[in-house]
């Protein structure tokens, strides 16, 4: 079976890290993203994952040989010439997807985080014989996303609203797709969105199906989502393989700690934790739902909450970094600093407190 994951999209809402790598490369719980992607599609038996790119391609092409010697998995790019929606590229890797065999196929946004059901979903699309199958779960928020109105009983999607004005309900597109090939016949080969013109005619024809997604889910877009999926992820791991998190009287709760990380005496780490690879965490150090990307270096007694610290970068000792603070790549934050909600784009020195939430360029 072969696989499609929408990789395009300039990732704004998670400036400043997609300033420095794109979207699907940032990394989620100490791995990229798209990572946690293509191993749940090798899992369900891929063989091929085309990645539908616009945005940065050189970069993510370095990362492909990697991934495809690690999961063992034969990665294709299908590359935009300008950036084609998120049905566009369905058309234009359409020579990729369709080997004969007749297979669906899988399509994955790349910004979504969940246990992946991939195997329930092609079980559940085999039996209901629509012509697109996709997941769907509920939400308190549907408006920033798509929602899906469906028959309870057999899955039959009656409705299908991307962002809605007006309340219409509260299941919402996953953004998790098995699609029959005959899909792309209705796909032509220009900038198209396939949640505004593909999904509500396959629906209008009642061919479009949908499940109900166990488990958790988020997308991991924007700052605030990603610090909530990371809660979720942590905790469904918690469920899943406990072993993969850290133990210690220095731990609180769920939290993952890299191999390589340093983690000196007296911290406090939890919960909702992530510390990535070739970390050091100094003396003393407080740390609570956070990520720490990797190659960071949190002096004595810094205090980090609700945030995200960019690669490479380092807080000063005694500073308190706080209420959704991004720092980019390689940003520098003195001793004693106060960080309230800074967004800070990548190599730069903050010598001064931010005291409310602010973008510093
Ligand atoms: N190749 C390519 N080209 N990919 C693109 C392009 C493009 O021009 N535009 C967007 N994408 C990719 C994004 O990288 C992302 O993986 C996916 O398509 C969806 O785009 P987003 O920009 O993240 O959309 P959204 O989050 O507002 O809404 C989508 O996801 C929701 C679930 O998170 C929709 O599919 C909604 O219906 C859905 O509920
Ligand atoms: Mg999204």
């Amino acid at each position: 079976m072969k696989a499609l994951i929408l990789v395009g999209g300039f990732g704004t809402r998670l400036r400043p890290l997609t300033l420095s790598v794109p979207k699907p490369l940032v990394d989620f719980a100490n791995k990229p993203m798209i990572l946690h992607q293509i191993e749940a599609l090798k899992a369900v038996g891929v063989t091929e994952v085309v990645l539908a790119i616009n945005y940065q391609p050189e970069v993510m092409q370095s990362f492909l040989k990697e991934f495809e010697i690690k999961v063992g998995i034969k990665i294709t790019c299908s590359q935009e010439k300008e950036p084609m929606g998120t049905a566009g590229p369905l058309a234009l890797a359409r020579e990729l997807l369709v080997d004969g065999s007749g297979d669906p196929f899988f399509v994955l946004n790349s910004d979504v985080i969940s246990e992946y059901p991939l195997r329930k979903l092609y079980e559940f699309h085999q039996k209901s014989k629509g012509e697109a199958t996709i997941l769907v779960t509920k939400v308190e928020e549907p408006s920033k996303y798509g929602v899906v109105v469906l028959d309870e009983a057999t899955g039959q999607v009656q409705r299908f609203v991307e962002k809605p004005q007006v309340f219409v309900g509260n299941k919402i597109n996953a953004g998790i797709y098995l699609l029959n090939p005959e899909v792309l016949d209705r796909i032509e080969l220009r900038p198209t969105s396939i949640e505004k013109e593909v999904f509500p005619k396959i629906a209008a024809e009642n061919k479009l199906f949908a499940m109900v997604l166990p488990g958790f889910w988020m997308d991991v877009g924007q700052p605030k989502d990603y610090i909530t999926g990371l809660r979720l992820y942590l905790n469904s791991l918690r469920q899943k393989a406990p072993e993969a998190l850290a133990t210690g009287s220095h731990v609180v709760g769920n939290v993952l700690i890299d191999s390589t990380a340093e983690v000196r005496d007296g911290c406090l780490i939890g919960p909702d934790v992530t510390v990535g690879p070739g970390c050091v965490i100094e003396e003393g150090v407080r740390l609570s739902r956070c990520t720490i990307l990797r190659g960071v270096r949190v002096k004595k007694h810094a205090h980090i909450s609700g945030s995200i610290i960019g690669w490479h970068s380092t807080v000063g000792q005694w500073a308190r970094v706080e209420n959704m603070t991004v720092l980019g790549e390689d940003v520098h934050v003195s001793d004693e600093i106060y960080s309230n909600g800074g967004v800070v784009l990548p190599h730069k020195e903050i010598k001064a407190n931010i005291l409310s939430p602010t973008i510093i360029m």
